[in-house]
């Protein structure tokens, strides 16, 4: 795992300034890539996207670019004003930004979610709601390219964030067309410092005929 990804949530809460300066100017992160790759092998043409925590605004400045409308959701309040400052003018009116939690987050209907290293930070008591909510929205036909951390992650004992165990992902994708889901269950190293990554990548798709 590359060793630009976030710090652990502490007392206070994390720095995400101090990490947005830290990941400025990379790459769109290799999910949100695979996930893209997965909606152009089956023609999807750009819609409606939401991106959870979208941090610097990587995926979202690319999601704008190739012509999707994207509403961008993220708590702090330094991510809305740098995303509004680096998007080219052409593509602004195709963006609404939300400085709001996830779980407080009125999400319209959509064809894509992105969510890279975010969902854990809604809280646990929240979750199971959230995850509703969001299946709700998610049109038939539309992706979810997204990831969570693991019940073996190294800062699973953080009460403010939701970990889950690999029969909860399989849950929360029942009914979805699923593409990939990677395990990833092994040391390395993040912005704070070593850790153990545990961490699900999920690409699943709702089927086009789904009523439901
Ligand atoms: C580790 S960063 C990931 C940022 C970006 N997606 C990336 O890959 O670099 C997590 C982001 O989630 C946001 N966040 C924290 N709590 C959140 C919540 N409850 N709902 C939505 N986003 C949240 C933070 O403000 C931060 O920008």
């Amino acid at each position: 795992m590359a060793d630009e990804l976030h710090q652990p949530a502490n007392v206070g809460g994390p720095d995400w300034a101090a990490y947005y300066r830290h990941t400025q100017g990379r790459e769109p992160r290799p999910l949100f890539s695979k996930g893209m790759a997965a909606l152009a092998a089956v023609g999807v043409q750009p819609g409606q996207a939401v991106e959870i925590g979208f941090g610097d605004g990587t995926e979202t400045r690319s999601l704008l670019h190739e012509g999707w409308r994207v509403v961008a959701v993220d708590p702090t309040p330094d991510a809305a004003a740098a995303l509004l400052a680096s998007v080219p003018i052409p593509d602004v009116g195709r963006l609404e930004i939300l400085t709001s939690t996830a779980e407080e987050a009125a999400l319209p209907p959509f064809d894509l979610l992105y969510a890279g290293y975010a969902l854990s930070f809604i809280r646990p008591g929240a979750f199971r709601r959230f995850w509703r909510r969001l299946r709700a929205q998610l049109r038939p036909g539309g992706f979810i390219v997204l990831n969570i951390f693991g019940v073996r992650d190294s800062w699973a004992g953080d009460p403010d964030m939701t970990f889950v165990a690999r029969d909860e992902v399989f849950r929360m994708v029942q009914g979805l067309d699923v593409i990939a889901i990677d395990e990833e269950d092994q040391d390395g190293d993040s912005f704070s410092g070593p850790k153990h990554w545990h961490l699900f990548d999920i690409v699943a798709r709702r089927p086009i005929e789904d009523p439901a």
